[in-house]
């Protein structure tokens, strides 16, 4: 495709085979981690095209994401595949060597030798016939521990929710199993067990409460405007729930 790439109002916008989408300061970074798991072989991630006027072009993934992915997380076989899925990217990420003065949306933390994606939420996965084909969203990668995505994805595949929004807004039709499904995502991942989990995932909670703080004070949006609205107080709500439920996995 040639000339500007154009957002239609502003969001991404799918244009051909192509994603446009608002390009960030580490969109450039991002885009050499996207490149380097291309050339490991992965065909799990979008291939990035380039960044030109503000925008970021990216390949197109066919299947199912966003509201659409809701309905294929909560099938046992679906979650697994997604673990799987998680779990073959953060291993490829493994000899990526950042290029010179790489910018994450979050600081690196010292000693990691895996790229998290930052946000492996259903809704991020692209799915085709009910299984997880592809990874998508990287705008929060960074370098820190694999078991930090882990814990985030776990927070909505198992669900740290209550039974009210699982069945309302995450596709269950009965309150979910979360002990049964944070198993099945941990021994799809490779894990050794449960152990400890629900900590892992109050803790990554938390993390996404300073990480949305830390965005919204660069005065980045559309952090500033979630946190203008009150979207801190909701996430520190979630924290709370989960150190409250423990019982349902433990
Ligand atoms: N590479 C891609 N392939 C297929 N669909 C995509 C791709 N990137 C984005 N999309 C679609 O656009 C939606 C929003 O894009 P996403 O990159 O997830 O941004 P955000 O969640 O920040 O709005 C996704 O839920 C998905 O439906
Ligand atoms: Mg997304």
């Amino acid at each position: 495709m040639t000339g500007t790439w154009e957002l239609v109002g502003g969001d991404v916008t799918i244009v051909d085979d192509l994603v446009l989408r608002p390009a960030r300061p580490w969109t450039a970074t991002v885009h050499a981690l996207l490149a380097h798991l291309c050339a490991e072989g992965l065909d799990c991630v979008p291939e990035p095209v380039g960044i030109r006027d503000g925008v970021e072009a990216l390949t197109w993934v066919p299947g199912d994401a966003g509201p659409e992915a809701w309905r294929h997380h909560v099938d046992l076989d679906g979650l697994r595949s997604a673990a799987a899925l998680l779990r073959r990217i953060h291993d490829a990420t493994e000899g990526f060597v950042p290029p010179e003065g790489a910018d994450w949306a979050f600081p690196p933390v010292p000693g990691a030798t895996v790229v998290t994606h930052g946000d492996p939420g259903p809704w991020n996965f692209v799915w085709r016939e009910g299984v997880a084909v592809a990874l998508i969203d990287w705008d929060y990668a960074s370098p820190a521990p694999a078991m930090d995505d882990v814990a985030y994805a776990l927070e909505t595949f198992a669900p740290f929710r209550p039974d009210e929004e699982a069945m309302e807004s995450h596709g269950f039709v009965s309150p979910p199993d979360r002990a049964e499904r944070a198993r099945a995502f941990s021994e799809a991942y490779g894990l050794g067990g449960t152990a400890g989990l629900v900590d892992r995932v109050a803790g990554r909670q938390e993390v996404t409460v300073d990480r949305i703080a830390a965005l919204a004070e660069r005065g980045l949006e559309p952090w500033a405007a979630w946190v203008r609205a009150g979207y801190l107080d909701e996430l520190r709500g979630r924290v709370r729930w989960t150190r409250g439920h423990r019982q349902l996995l433990e």
